[in-house]
């Protein structure tokens, strides 16, 4: 099995990502478990793909081994696309996602379901140090609702529930949600894309 570093070091992201790509043949370590040094690369990107990149080719800098770095985020229409590319950090630099949940909530309660409508964007990108880029792009469609619902998953998980389904992401089981989610189809398509690569 082949070894690849997260440029990340957001759990919930790890845990679902390694999920996926374990069937295909990769294992996913953390950068900490790499043991790279913790400094940030700043995400000042306008875009989920140049985020992605730039997280990408910052610790392949650092370690000189194949990276996988997944940017994401909520992108809602009835506030103009918020929170997206900023999500992570939507309620300010010291944020949580309790903060970034109630952030949201205060925005969007003024609006009726129906107009309550988003999607989940996850933007992979992996990168080899011989040079080779494979970039992957999923999104999962949904509407929001006002309170909390489910413990699993993490982010903004309680608050979405994707078309189709009257559960949010927080109410699955990891399975379920990756079937599902942008981060799933994302990692779907980088599949396919490592495949006719003749990576795998
Ligand atoms: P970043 O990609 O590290 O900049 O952060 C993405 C942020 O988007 C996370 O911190 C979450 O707030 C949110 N997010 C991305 N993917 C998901 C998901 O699958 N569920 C819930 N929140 C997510």
């Amino acid at each position: 099995m082949e070894t690849i570093i997260a440029a990340s070091r957001n759990s919930g992201k790890i845990r679902e990502m390694e999920a996926i790509t374990s069937c295909f043949g990769i294992k996913i370590i953390s950068r900490d478990e790499a043991g790279l040094p913790r400094d940030e690369v700043e995400e000042d990107g306008e875009t989920f793909e140049e985020n992605s990149f730039k997280k990408a080719s910052y610790i392949m800098e650092l370690s000189a081994r194949p990276v996988i770095a997944d940017d994401s985020g909520l992108v809602v229409d009835c506030i103009d696309g918020a929170p997206g590319v900023y999500s992570a950090r939507f309620a300010g630099t010291d944020c949580d996602d309790r903060k970034n949940n109630e952030k949201l909530i205060d925005l969007i309660k003024k609006f009726s379901y129906q107009k309550r409508t988003g999607r989940f964007v996850s933007v992979i990108t992996m990168l080899y140090p011989d040079g080779r880029k494979f970039v992957a792009r999923g999104e999962a469609e949904g509407h929001l609702i006002l309170e909390e619902k489910g413990r699993n998953g993490f982010g903004y998980d309680p608050l979405f529930v994707p078309l189709g389904y009257d559960r949010t992401f927080a109410e699955m089981s990891p399975e379920e949600k990756n079937r599902i989610s942008h981060r799933g189809k994302a990692l779907e398509k980088l599949h396919g894309l490592l495949a006719a690569e003749d990576r795998l």
